[in-house]
């Protein structure tokens, strides 16, 4: 089960206080290989010994583009993968494609969002590693995908079953009973913001939620 942590663009996931909770989870996990932190892109000089991903990159290799993120420069910055077309950074299908060729030419990971199993099941020609399946109306909120939709949770797996991509799921994620849903309903990773970085103790959040599966 991995944990994707997205620290989106909250204080208190950004800048110094990226750096004081990046810092902190090494801590506590070393350098555990399911924890995969969701970067935002001002904060791409990070360095850690953790997975790193970018929060959205653009289907272009090094080369005169001004304020973009080349996909093609992440490897610089110690990216092991790229998150693409979340619901708060919706891209085209043809620029999510183009984006995974590169990527994957690359050797980044891919993880692509999905608002919906329509979305799910359009992506999967596309052969992203992850596909994260996270219902807009519940994030940030209080209620749960695992909660809300453990059917549609369900459903999902079985749509990817047997092509290249795994499930991740997020949404409302807080704690080990959302983990431990998701991870017998057949989903490989859980996708978390507010629930993490948002909790006056994250790590505590963090440590419960590993226990579910480990
Ligand atoms: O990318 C994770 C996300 O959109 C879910 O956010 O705050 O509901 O965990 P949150």
């Amino acid at each position: 089960m991995l944990f994707f942590i997205n620290f989106k663009a909250y204080e208190e996931s950004t800048g110094s206080e990226a750096l004081r909770l990046i810092r902190s989870i090494e801590r506590e996990f070393g350098n555990n290989k399911s924890i995969i932190l969701v970067l935002n892109p001002l904060d791409s000089m990070m360095e850690t010994k953790l997975v790193k991903f970018a929060q959205t990159a653009e289907p272009q290799e090094a080369g005169p583009y001004t304020g973009h993120i080349p996909i093609g420069l992440l490897r610089k910055y110690s990216y092991s993968g790229v998150m693409l077309n979340h619901s708060e950074h919706r891209i085209g299908f043809e620029e999510i494609g183009e984006s995974v060729k590169i990527a994957s030419k690359l050797g980044l990971t891919t993880l692509v969002c999905a608002a919906d199993l329509n979305e799910v099941a359009k992506l999967i020609p596309l052969e992203p590693d992850y596909v994260a399946y996270e219902p807009p109306e519940l994030i940030g909120g209080d209620i749960s995908v695992s909660t809300a939709k453990p059917e549609i949770i369900g459903k999902a797996v079985k749509l990817l079953e047997g092509t290249g991509s795994k499930l991740v799921v997020g949404a409302g994620i807080k704690n080990k009973n959302d983990v431990h849903v998701s991870k017998t309903l057949g989903a490989e990773g859980i996708l978390v913001a507010s629930g993490v970085v948002k909790s006056p103790k994250p790590i505590k959040v963090i440590i419960e939620m590993m226990k579910e599966v480990s």
